[in-house]
């Protein structure tokens, strides 16, 4: 609840920096498979026979409307997985991830989400996109604030993580969160449940990465405060991101891509929970 509080208590001045890759993400493994590019304004990551590659923000936040715009290993991806998520550390972790299962050319890509609080997740839901995700870039967004965990991609909402707490359900707000993305090969699962295997001859696999923007509280030494990072300068904003829920509009939108997108859904898989669903998805 402290930290809470003392986010509250701070001022929500919204500071527009000309950023960077460079400036707002280090290259954590990979050796030279994880490069920086065009003054940092793109991000490529690599995955071969050897490794992978990944990166992490340099900022811990707690709270924030994070934009990254990817554009997914084309041709034939099956096998590798791209990971975009948010996380913070220890046992009891908070996690809320992005992870694109790639395909064969032609086979559609699955965009798989989770949400983890205090350590526990389960909690997938799993979709297809209504584009080639591999042709251009596309944004894909967490909106996190002390309600809704909202996950959008290039703008349209395609799922809602309410805040539950009156019902027993942890909700992430206490621990910071950083950045991270990996592109790595998991053969042995990503795609078609393990049956489709990685072609090393395709290899190197590349996925690129451009303009991020956060809207966001950076945690620096136990205290938030919030501020506005991107790639290019833009009239700097307020922090209406905190307070926002979806509107009817945006809840109609979500439904379209749930009703004819969504592919699996923990709160309706009976068999997995043959005790009970979860308590989260008696209001989800
Ligand atoms: C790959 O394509 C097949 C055939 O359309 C589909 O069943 C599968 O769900 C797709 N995605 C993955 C990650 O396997
Ligand atoms: C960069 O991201 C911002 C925020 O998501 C968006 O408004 C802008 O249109 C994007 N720029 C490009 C070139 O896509």
């Amino acid at each position: 609840m402290a930290t809470f509080f003392t986010l509250l208590a701070c001022s929500f001045l919204a500071v527009a920096t000309a950023g960077s890759f460079y400036q707002d993400f280090d290259i954590t493994w990979g050796d030279k498979r994880a490069n920086i590019l065009n003054n940092g304004q793109l991000l490529t990551l690599s995955l071969d026979r050897v490794s992978g590659s990944g990166f992490q923000s340099k900022h811990e936040y707690l709270f924030g409307k994070i934009d990254m715009q990817l554009k997914l290993v084309a041709g034939n991806s099956a096998g590798t997985v791209t990971a975009y998520y948010l996380s913070s550390q220890g046992p009891t972790h908070d996690e809320i991830d992005f992870e694109f299962l790639g395909n064969l050319s032609g086979d559609p890509y699955t965009l798989h989400t989770n949400v983890f609080s205090q350590g526990k997740g389960n909690r997938e839901q799993q979709f297809r996109l209504w584009f080639n995700p591999t042709k251009d870039f596309h944004t894909y967004s967490i909106l996190w604030n002390p309600k809704h965990i909202i996950f959008s991609v290039d703008g349209i909402p395609i799922r809602d993580f309410k805040n539950f707490e009156s019902g027993g359900v942890a909700f992430p707000k206490n621990q910071p969160m950083r950045i991270y993305s990996s592109l790595w090969d998991a053969e042995d699962w990503a795609t078609r449940g393990g049956l489709v295997k990685t072609d090393w001859n395709k290899a190197p696999f590349t996925a690129s990465y451009r303009n991020f923007t956060a809207d966001a509280c950076v945690w620096s030494s136990g205290a938030s405060s919030c501020r506005s990072e991107k790639l290019k300068t833009r009239s700097s904003s307020n922090a209406a991101w905190l307070n926002q829920e979806l509107d009817l509009t945006s809840q109609e939108r979500m439904k379209w891509v749930q009703k004819n997108y969504m592919i699996y859904n923990y709160c309706t898989d009976l068999k997995r929970f043959p005790q009970g669903l979860p308590p989260e998805c008696s209001i989800a």
